[in-house]
């Protein structure tokens, strides 16, 4: 039997894969029309039990591009979910009538339940606070489509590094990479995980922790922004204390380097001022487009196709 392969976690991506994705991707820019019926007949499923626009909107017009179609629901109201159907049961269901499955819920570990039910790919579109894989690749592609390369710099991430889950999946896939340094900018409060800590040191990598952005900020080659999780909080009042820790705009940006990446997976609230968005180090926007272009190298993989004569 063929082996399915699924996208849970970054981690089941071999750095070589990823290598692979992004030149895929590039690909996909530079020849657009050997790709524009590579999916002809193929489906595929959306199905968003939690809010979403890039993520869900960017994976469906990544198969539209590629010639294929799409089916799906956005909200799990929408679904059998809200008559009490299980996760596992829904992604058996809809495995019957698509070729490969985009999910996102917002409990921890849905996407590996649904893959065990399921013979067609499932990729983890962001399972509550734990990961998300695909906004790494995203990630990925946006950094080396800007700085030519993925070693070799100092990364800043900000805001939310308790619950934002693209945070852990992004330090998870660019700590394989030679000497890249993480600076965690959070409150107290946020601080990332314990186990994330762990993972960082058994693999070796220099991360410091602050909750100073300007004094941080002068040091950085990326500083990826992020949105304080409101739907992850137990009380509202500990989410209005925090949520604005930190707002970034021109003035803390006069220290910064001239060549520094801003990031932000989207979307924001207030933690960058739009006067950044004008400034050539803003990133966000097209950092989103990236989105659409590794999403499109994802499905083609995980499906199996490739354009003739391009090889691993
Ligand atoms: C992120 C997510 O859903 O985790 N958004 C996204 O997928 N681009 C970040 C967020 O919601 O803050």
């Amino acid at each position: 039997m063929k082996e399915i392969k699924n996208l849970i976690n970054i981690t089941d991506l071999t750095t070589e894969e990823i290598d692979y994705l992004v030149r895929v991707a590039n690909d996909i820019v530079e020849n657009h029309s050997f790709y524009d019926e590579i999916c002809r007949h193929k489906k595929l499923a959306t199905l968003f039990f939690e809010p979403s626009t890039r993520t869900r909107l960017s994976f469906e017009a990544a198969m539209l591009e590629l010639g294929g179609s799409v089916l799906g629901f956005s909200s799990a109201n929408s679904s059998s979910a809200a008559k009490g159907e299980s996760v596992s049961d829904t992604i058996r269901t809809v495995g019957c009538y698509v070729d490969i499955i985009a999910m996102r819920h917002p409990k921890e570990g849905a996407p590996v339940v649904g893959a065990q039910r399921t013979t067609v790919p499932i990729i983890n579109a962001g399972d509550g606070g734990h990961f998300h894989p695909t906004q790494t690749l995203t990630d990925i592609l946006t950094i080396s489509r800007k700085k030519g390369r993925l070693d070799n710099m100092t990364i800043g991430l900000c805001g939310d590094l308790k619950f934002g889950r693209t945070v852990h999946s992004l330090i998870e896939a660019m700590m394989r990479y030679e000497n890249v340094k993480f600076i965690l900018i959070s409150p107290e409060e946020l601080r990332i995980p314990d186990y994330m800590k762990e993972k960082m040191d058994k693999a070796g990598v220099s991360w410091s922790e602050t909750s100073d952005i300007e004094k941080a900020i002068p040091e950085l080659d990326i500083l990826y922004m992020t949105r304080v999780q409101k739907e992850r909080f137990f009380n509202e009042a500990d989410y209005i204390r925090l949520k604005d820790s930190y707002i970034l705009n021109l003035e803390k940006l006069e220290k910064a380097k001239k060549d520094l990446t801003i990031m932000h997976p989207l979307p924001r609230v207030n933690e960058i001022s739009v006067e950044v968005d004008d400034d050539p180090r803003a990133c966000y926007f097209f950092q989103a487009l990236c989105g659409k272009h590794i999403r499109m190298a994802l499905i083609l993989f995980l499906l199996g196709i490739e354009r003739e004569g391009f090889g691993k």
